[in-house]
């Protein structure tokens, strides 16, 4: 890294991380002078029983709960707007996000629409909406049923056009959550694919943060103990999980996301078209393009693939000994090698390409991705 140049580095949130954590909500709210939250979840989560016991011990400390679930898979506006409306309707005073991805982006966004009324979409990052970003916004407190996006200690939340289904970026550090209540007992019983497939999204945050070409030394740092710990427990946590892995799952997946104000790279970009043109999961579209990617980044990095074999506890320090480590732990975990085998036909390369190119995580690769280098990974991948 130069020392002539100014970067800025942030890590505010406070993180509350342990089983039983989401059983301090209550008490937090009444210490922080808060009695009606919106709590923010989706349909799934709403079912649980954890969800029903947590809802009746604020209602028990006379709190009063309001739950709104009427999200889709992948967030759109409308979904926002209805949000926003409950909360008007039920004079609320605060919001709490429950869930994966998912209900916390839509949870985030309605903390920016209580007091930013103009079209959401004003306020899209990628075209500078950022700085519209003026007014106040509710107390917001998240809560992570999965261990992969780490998007309870994010600041931005990606919603779509309802008609369109482009992507949006709303962004402001103002969308911080003031608390998070990582509480690894509410990923225990997180079925086999999803704990798989989130993990390995968990994996690609922290070697792409790692990677990514901005110099922060305190993301690397945080990035490699997130890898180590993933490598330690990913397939205990996927195959026969107890608290030790799914609390080590956990921990690392919120790090990776810390980590992430670094950067990603290559395998975000291969992994987002996949999930806008086929509707692939997330964490799955990582899972089967990260050895692929990672391979694609060896060449001049092999110092630092040499870090992330060691963190891995790997006797091949090289590249390739990474490679075939994620190969490996994709079989151990149920994921298969090629896209041919979660539905990528050879007639949608083309139009993957463009979509990868146009994407806004490869210009933090630690080397530059072309369209042809692109095409080139989706079918060797394929
Ligand atoms: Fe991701």
């Amino acid at each position: 890294m130069t020392f002539e140049t100014v970067y800025q580095y942030n890590f505010p949130t406070t993180i509350r991380f342990g089983a039983g954590a989401s059983a301090e909500l209550g008490d937090y709210l009444i210490r922080n002078g808060l009695s009606k939250p919106l709590i923010v979840t989706d349909r799934t989560v709403e079912q649980l029983d954890f969800f029903k016991k947590l809802t009746a011990g604020l209602k028990a400390k006379n709190i009063s709960v309001e739950v709104f679930s009427d999200i889709h898979k992948n967030p759109v506006k409308s979904d926002v707007y209805k949000g926003t409306d409950v909360y008007d309707a039920t004079h609320r005073d605060c919001i709490v996000g429950i869930g994966g991805g998912a209900a916390l982006d839509v949870a985030r966004a309605i903390v920016l629409r209580v007091e930013h009324r103009e079209d959401l979409f004003k306020y899209d990052d990628l075209i500078g909406g950022d700085v519209y970003v003026t007014n106040g916004v509710p107390h917001f407190i998240t809560i992570p049923t999965t261990a992969g996006t780490g998007s309870e200690v994010g600041r931005s939340a990606i919603i779509a056009d309802d008609q369109t289904h482009q992507k949006k970026i709303l962004f402001s550090p103002k969308l911080l959550a003031k608390i998070v209540f990582a509480d690894p007992l509410l990923t225990m019983d997180l079925p086999a694919p999803v704990t798989a497939a989130t993990g390995m999204d968990a994996l690609t945050h922290n070697l792409e943060a790692y990677l990514a070409k901005m110099p922060h030394p305190l993301s690397e740092g945080i990035a490699l103990q997130g890898i180590e710990l993933i490598g330690a427990s990913l397939e205990t946590a996927v195959n026969q999980p107890d608290l030790e892995s799914r609390s080590k799952m956990l921990i690392a997946s919120l790090m990776g996301a810390v980590a992430f104000q670094k950067g990603l790279g290559v395998v975000h970009s291969l992994a987002h078209p996949l999930s806008s043109l086929l509707d692939t999961h997330h964490g799955l579209a990582n899972a089967v393009n990260l050895p692929y990617g990672m391979r694609f980044n060896i060449a001049g990095f092999e110092h630092k693939f040499r870090r992330i074999a060691r963190a891995l506890d790997l006797k091949d320090e090289t590249g390739e000994g990474v490679v075939n480590y994620l190969f490996e732990l994709n079989t151990k975990v149920h994921i298969p090698h090629r896209l041919g085998d979660i539905g990528v036909k050879a007639e949608h390369v083309e139009t993957l390409s463009d979509l990868a190119i146009a994407d806004f995580a490869h210009p933090n690769n630690p080397k530059p991705v072309s369209r042809e280098d692109f095409k080139a990974l989706y079918l060797e991948a394929l």
